[in-house]
């Protein structure tokens, strides 16, 4: 295992929250996949709206956690597939063949705890989400050395956000 790189931050509204995803979002490319961990409410689909704004999705597209469709797919400057795996066995998340979409453009994964399985040679992103009270979230990036440059780069906007 690689040594792992982690940064915090303290968002005290839905907008901060999608602002610090806009900010990450930019640097996105194809091939990324990012593992969101929290409980329910914590912000995990706020963050995906900001992800998506970044990367150009239209507005009119409806960002919400696809409990029923069980992956969304939003057309932005890449696809991004959204899957939500709150309410599906191992089994079923594993029929997705979601890695299928990974060269393609950009996986991001609600309830990531539930995977057991992750795609060869790509480094994901881990985002933890943690309720501190009722508008103020914890929001922790951890990724390996290949995530260092944009980690510092998000330390780097929050320092110059202050
Ligand atoms: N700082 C914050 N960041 C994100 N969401 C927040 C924040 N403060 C309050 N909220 C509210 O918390 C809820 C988060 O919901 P959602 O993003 O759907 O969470 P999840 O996908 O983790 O279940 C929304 O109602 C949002 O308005
Ligand atoms: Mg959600």
């Amino acid at each position: 295992m690689s040594n792992l790189i982690s940064i915090e931050f303290i968002t005290t509204s839905p907008e901060e929250t999608k602002e610090l995803a806009r900010r990450l979002g930019k640097h996105l490319r194809p091939e990324t996949l990012l593992l969101l961990y929290g409980d329910l409410g914590s912000g995990k689909t706020t963050f995906i709206k900001g992800l998506c704004e970044a990367l150009e999705v239209p507005e009119d597209t409806f960002v919400v956690s696809p409990t029923f469709s069980l992956i969304n797919i939003y057309k932005g400057r890449y696809p991004i597939f959204h899957v939500d795996l709150y309410r599906l066995s191992e089994e079923e998340a594993f029929e997705l063949g979601l890695w299928e979409n990974l060269e393609e453009g950009i996986i991001v994964v609600e309830w990531a705890d539930r995977l057991s399985f992750l795609p060869p040679k790509v480094e994901p992103l881990s985002i933890f989400f943690e309720h501190l009270d009722l508008n103020t979230r914890k929001i922790k990036l951890q990724g390996s050395q290949q995530w260092l440059y944009i980690l510092k780069e998000l330390e780097r906007d929050a320092q110059s956000h202050r």
